[in-house]
């Protein structure tokens, strides 16, 4: 029995059109199951694309993910061993863009959308505006990592430009995706057929908007030298996880946690506040990444100010999601769709606070180029951003396609994944601590690299547990796709109450 449906948003916080949308969005109070509400309202061929293009971004997206990390974790042992895997081609320079691009421009750029689209259609209550859009999307983002991965490799790049080492060609073949994307998720805003746009969509078509004129400013070649070109990666570093993969990651909480837990979100305003305060705050704080170079001061001191008015939005956000999870945290002792969006929200709280620690002049002394950053980018990227998009799967992808995986699967995948990236970022933490003590300290730069031997080898146990936990869910995303996966049960709208028990 799902558990009794609660309103719990103080009825002040919205007018009872935006409760409408609520309630339409997440089959509450209705009295029905969401899924069957919602599906009544698409006719079969549409859910049929739906499903089609989700399961199709999710599984490519897999294959990027596996991809990468294998990768990622041969580089992690070459720090152990570095005459392991030799040859030009495998090289750690050429190994590292092709391992943080691929995640970031194939693994999480694919699910995300892929997800973005479902909650876009399902929340508006209409079908995808293009499918066929969406299929070109789907094309050109991979055609531009494939290019881009073998680019890299052959040892063609774009420089020292952090995330846009790939050619320049490539990289608009990646823009291109990215307008096609942002079309068509208006577009099935636009269609809707709820009075207000659900506040899932805010951050999802705002993120895409936002990375495309990104992605412009960082590709127009005419004041890209010198310092420009430093603001510039600053500006494209930092805004490309903070207005494309954040702001996605949380348009996903927004609709996957009323449907898990079948209550509303705990305040849509304060949602909304925290959109406007992200939108604000965020795209001023690349300099940060750049503090104590020849940057002039102002502007550093600009990105420190605003990397701590980035706990606003931070905090507010994750406030309003744990306020939604109150009194039910019960539930996540038989919930692994719960627990991975737990994971999510409280690694997009720790890392994103940390970030504002690490951007202090004070602290940046000791922290900075040192491996605790890679510890931030994992505990950000990997905790929060990969986990949110494990949780959002894992309630959405049974609702679209109706096949669940099986709970040892979800256990096994939560599990080694938890484990293993706690490992990695806390090793890299303390081994980064010591690595910048030691710079601080005028030691001789060998005496660092010793200190960190066991750090780095404790990261490659982590790694290959975050590694096997890909494999898992590589076979779950094959259950709940195009394999024999649990049939879920349709007129349940409350998988907490069952996936994974
Ligand atoms: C309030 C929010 C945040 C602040 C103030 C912040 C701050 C910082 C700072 C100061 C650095 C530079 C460290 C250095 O070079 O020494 C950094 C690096 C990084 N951050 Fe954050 N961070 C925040 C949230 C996030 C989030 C949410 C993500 C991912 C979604 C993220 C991903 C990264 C990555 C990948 C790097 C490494 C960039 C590089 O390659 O140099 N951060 N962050
Ligand atoms: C099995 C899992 C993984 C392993 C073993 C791994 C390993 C590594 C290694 C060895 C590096 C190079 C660090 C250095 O230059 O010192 C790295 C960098 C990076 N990885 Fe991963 N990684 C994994 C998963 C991921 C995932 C899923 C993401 C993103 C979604 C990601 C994003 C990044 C980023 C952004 C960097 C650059 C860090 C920085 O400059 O601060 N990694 N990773």
């Amino acid at each position: 029995m799902p558990p009794e449906p609660r309103i719990t948003t103080l009825p002040t916080q919205v007018s009872l059109d935006k409760q409408a949308v609520y309630d339409d969005a997440h089959g509450v109070g209705s009295g029905h199951s969401g899924v069957t509400a919602q599906q009544s309202s698409l006719s079969t061929h549409d859910e049929r694309m739906l499903r089609w293009v989700f399961s199709a971004y999710t599984v490519t997206a897999t294959f990027w993910l596996l991809f990468a990390t294998a990768v990622g974790v041969l580089m992690a042992y070459k720090f152990g061993a570095p005459d392991f895997a030799r040859g030009e081609w495998l090289t750690f320079g050429r190994l590292r863009p092709i391992h943080t691009n691929a995640t970031f421009y194939g693994w999480a750029s694919l699910a995300l959308v892929g997800l973005a689209y479902y909650v876009a259609a399902r929340s508006s209550r209409t079908r995808l505006y293009s499918p066929k859009l969406a299929w070109i999307g789907l094309v050109l983002f991979n055609v531009a990592a494939v290019a881009g991965t073998i680019a890299l490799d052959l040892g063609y790049n774009n420089g020292n430009l952090e995330y846009r080492e790939w050619p320049g060609p490539i990289r608009l073949i990646f823009l291109g995706a990215l307008l096609v994307t942002a079309w068509n998720l208006i577009g099935t805003v636009a269609r809707r057929s709820t009075h207000d746009i659900y506040l899932s969509n805010w951050y999802t078509v705002g993120g895409v908007l936002w990375t495309c004129i990104i992605a412009i400013v960082a590709t127009l070649p005419w004041y890209q030298y010198g310092l420009g070109q430093v603001s510039v990666s600053g500006f494209y570093m930092h805004n490309a996880v903070g207005m494309w993969f954040t702001p996605l990651a949380l348009g996903i909480f927004y609709y996957a946690l009323p449907k898990l837990l079948n209550r509303p979100i705990y305040s849509y305003a304060l949602g909304v506040f925290a959109f406007w305060t992200n939108l604000v705050f965020y795209p001023i704080i690349g300099a940060h990444h750049f503090l104590f170079s020849p940057l002039p001061w102002w502007l550093q001191t600009t990105a420190i100010v605003f990397s701590v008015a980035m706990l606003v939005p931070v905090w507010g956000g994750s406030a309003n999601f744990l306020l939604t999870m109150r009194g039910r945290m019960r539930d996540m002792t038989h919930s692994y769709p719960l627990m991975f969006i737990f994971v999510g929200v409280i690694g997009y709280l720790i890392g994103s606070t940390q970030g504002t620690f690490e951007a202090f002049r004070s602290l940046q002394e000791v922290w900075h180029m040192t491996n605790f950053t890679v510890g931030h980018s994992h505990l950000t990227m990997y905790g929060f951003v990969t986990f949110s998009i494990w949780g959002g799967l894992y309630v959405l992808l049974p609702l679209g396609t109706g096949k669940e995986p099986g709970p040892l699967g979800l256990a096994l995948h939560f599990w080694m994944a938890v484990v293993g990236s706690f490992i990695y970022i806390v090793s890299l933490s303390v081994g980064g601590t010591l690595q910048g003590l030691d710079w601080k300290h005028g030691l001789p730069f060998i005496q660092s690299v010793a200190d960190m031997q066991s750090y780095w080898v404790w990261r490659g146990v982590g790694g290959s547990l975050m590694f096997l936990s890909h494999v898992v869910f590589g076979w779950n995303v094959w259950r709940m796709t195009y394999g024999a996966g649990t049939k879920a049960t349709p007129d349940d709208s409350n998988p907490a109450a069952r996936a994974g028990t």
